[in-house]
């Protein structure tokens, strides 16, 4: 896929944070986007502010039948699917004499089974196009945030899964990469009951010291890193920073 324009975008986890900046970009650059997640109204403010070239599916990626519409609303919406965004994602902290094995599977579940299974079942439409899938890893894999061991974990699999699905799927035609975000603006942690709009803002400007570029990024931002990797047709199994230098846990001596 060299050009974003007229391209089939299927974006998990649109009606927020950093994938609604990155269906909102996509779209500004003529691609049509399908969003799909759990809160239809968040999903539909989100549509209503690009207009037609998105199109929003309420789906849960942990089921199967909601995987099915994502992909079939894609399918009709763009005519054909040239890139997966597996952005969706929820956070899980806890010390580990407190973890709890619902909940552990539960985040294993969203943030990485809901994501290769959506991946599986997109593979021939991908290898129809030439397309690639991206996955959304966390600075959480570049430096220990105490106390939050299975959204690092979940998202270290990511990782790794990037190497060795780039590795399968190379030979079909199809690339599979991911991006390392550092600090953005989103809901994740409002969404697991952790914090208020004002103290995720709080805490977010609390780790403006530790970028070396000196703030924290925008969904924009993000989305640029996501296009090279689509559109970047020599590049398979890349795991790109896009973090403002958070993960570089720079010490000054
Ligand atoms: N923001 C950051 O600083 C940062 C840094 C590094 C990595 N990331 C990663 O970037 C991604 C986006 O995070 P964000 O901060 O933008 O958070 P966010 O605003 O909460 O976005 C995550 C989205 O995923 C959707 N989602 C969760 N579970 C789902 C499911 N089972 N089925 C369908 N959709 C589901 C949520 O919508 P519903 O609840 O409506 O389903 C939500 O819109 C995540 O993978 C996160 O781990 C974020």
């Amino acid at each position: 896929m060299s050009q974003i324009k007229e391209s089939s975008i299927l974006i998990s986890g649109g009606g927020s944070g950093i994938g609604r900046g990155v269906a909102i970009y996509f779209a500004s650059q003529g691609a049509k986007v399908t969003i799909c997640g759990r809160r239809q109204e968040k999903l539909k403010a989100v549509s209503n502010q690009i207009g037609t070239n998105c199109v929003f599916v309420q789906a849960d990626i942990t089921s199967k039948e909601g995987r099915l519409k994502a992909i079939s609303t894609a399918l009709e919406h763009g005519k054909g699917l040239d890139a997966l965004l597996n952005i969706a994602g929820n956070m899980y902290r806890k010390n580990l004499e407190d973890l709890e094995e619902d909940k552990l599977i539960e985040i294993f579940h969203s943030n990485v089974i809901a994501g290769m299974m959506l991946s599986k079942e997109s593979i021939q439409y991908l290898k129809e196009s030439s397309g690639s899938i991206v996955f959304v890893s966390s600075v959480h894999t570049r430096r220990a945030f105490t106390g939050a061991s299975p959204y690092a974990a979940s998202k270290g699999a990511l990782e790794t899964l990037t190497k060795v699905l780039a590795s399968e799927l190379g030979p079909s035609g199809v690339r599979v990469n991911c991006i390392v975000p550092g600090a953005v603006p989103g809901e994740i942690n409002q969404r697991a009951g952790l914090f208020s709009d004002t103290e995720a803002k709080i805490r977010l400007e609390k780790l403006i010291p530790e970028h070396r570029l000196g703030r924290i990024g925008t969904a924009e931002e993000i989305a640029k890193a996501i296009e090279y990797l689509i559109t970047a047709d020599w590049t398979t199994g890349a795991i790109l920073d896009v973090d403002g230098g958070l993960g570089l846990g720079a010490i000054k001596d």
